[in-house]
């Protein structure tokens, strides 16, 4: 089997920057140690066939918008996107491997649609770039999947570094990644996820809508994009929704900047206060957060870590947390009895740690 090839493909935790990648700001993801391994071989009889979680997909490399539905619809999406771009995919067996929670905001599906990405583009000899492909995965999610997500995802998937977190800056295009060590556990920390397993179904009509609201709160203060938006902009608007929206924005973008400079000087209870206010940002002005992550967060908070939030699009997902490696069992405790006691499925608490971006691996060589 010489001619299998495999891509190892992280999901992502987004530390601080919520929301501000479609607003044109600024974000500060880390790859983690969960991920997807994509095992690719050529075909050239125009069809691609995909294995993962004992289901098995096909589909032919002409594929178009509409004609596939479910999770293989994310691979058609890119097949369809790199054709559009020019790459001749002629064909490929894709069997998929994951240790990667689905639906737990920890972009799984920016994990396949990279890692597929990368895949066939290796495939068909053609080279593109990481920006291209980034581009490739998010136009296969908006405009194949339907899902109106920013780059951010695609982005830590497919530009983290090992040990660092990624200071990824939308204004530019493309945008700016700037690596920035991320080693709390030196100064014996852990980062903890708490997967609520919430899904709330309006999901994506919720993110689409945070979106319109975004630009039409851009559009009443006369800026291009939100991120750009300042104080007397802000205080121009008068639908108390739109302000909200943009008030998040507008203290998000100051804490992505006092976090970055904080976990530069290692100083963690700075750090793990801007993960905190974030969270009550996302909850009381944008109103992305839900009962099982505020909850997530409160038990991480009572149980004495330095900061936590919800972590992603929101609606549901993941909720994470700053703390010594000795709280984690009494968190994870701590929320499963919190969980328990609203009649809510547990949640799933383990630690995660700053991980490389998406890399071709040899057979064994899989982390
Ligand atoms: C989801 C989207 C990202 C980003 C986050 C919120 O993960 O895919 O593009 O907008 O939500 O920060």
């Amino acid at each position: 089997m010489d001619d299998v090839r495999r891509w190892q493909v992280p999901g992502r935790v987004n530390l601080i920057g919520e929301h501000l990648d479609h607003n044109g700001g600024a974000a500060l993801p880390i790859a983690i140690d969960r991920s997807l391994l994509v095992k690719a071989r050529r075909r050239d009889d125009g069809v691609v066939n995909v294995w993962s979680r004992g289901e098995r997909a096909s589909l032919n490399v002409d594929v178009s918008p509409g004609d596939v539905t479910g999770w293989s619809a994310y691979v058609a999406g890119v097949v369809w996107a790199l054709r559009s771009a020019g790459v001749r995919v002629s064909g490929a067996d894709l069997v998929l491997e994951s240790t990667l929670p689905v639906g737990a905001g920890l972009s799984s599906s920016a994990a396949l649609t990279c890692g597929v990405a990368l895949a066939l583009d290796d495939l068909a000899g053609a080279g593109r770039s990481r920006e291209e492909l980034a581009l490739v995965a998010q136009r296969a999610e908006n405009d194949f999947v339907g899902a109106p997500t920013g780059l951010m995802d695609q982005y830590a998937v497919l530009f983290a570094q090992d040990g660092h977190a990624v200071h990824l800056d939308f204004s530019a295009s493309p945008p700016a990644a700037e690596a920035v060590p991320a080693d709390w556990s030196d100064d014996g920390l852990v980062l903890a996820v708490i997967d609520t397993g919430a899904h709330h179904e309006l999901a994506g009509g919720e993110y689409a809508e945070r979106r319109r609201e975004c630009a039409e709160a851009a559009s009443s203060a006369g800026v291009d994009s939100l991120a750009a938006i300042k104080l007397d902009g802000l205080l121009s608007l008068t639908d108390d929704t739109l302000k909200a929206r943009a008030r998040h924005v507008l203290t998000e973008t100051t804490r992505v900047r006092g976090a970055v400079t904080a976990l530069r000087r290692r100083d963690w209870a700075q750090f793990g206060a801007m993960l905190t206010s974030s969270h009550e940002s996302l909850r009381d002005d944008f109103a992305v957060s839900c009962e099982e992550l505020d909850v997530a967060v409160d038990c991480a908070l009572a149980s004495d870590a330095l900061g936590a939030r919800m972590t992603g699009g929101g609606f549901g997902g993941s909720a994470i947390a700053l703390l010594r490696p000795d709280q984690v069992d009494p968190l994870r405790a701590r929320t499963e009895a919190a969980f328990a006691a609203r009649s809510w499925a547990p949640p799933h608490v383990f630690t995660v740690r700053p991980s490389p971006a998406a890399a071709r691996v040899d057979r064994g060589d899989e982390r």
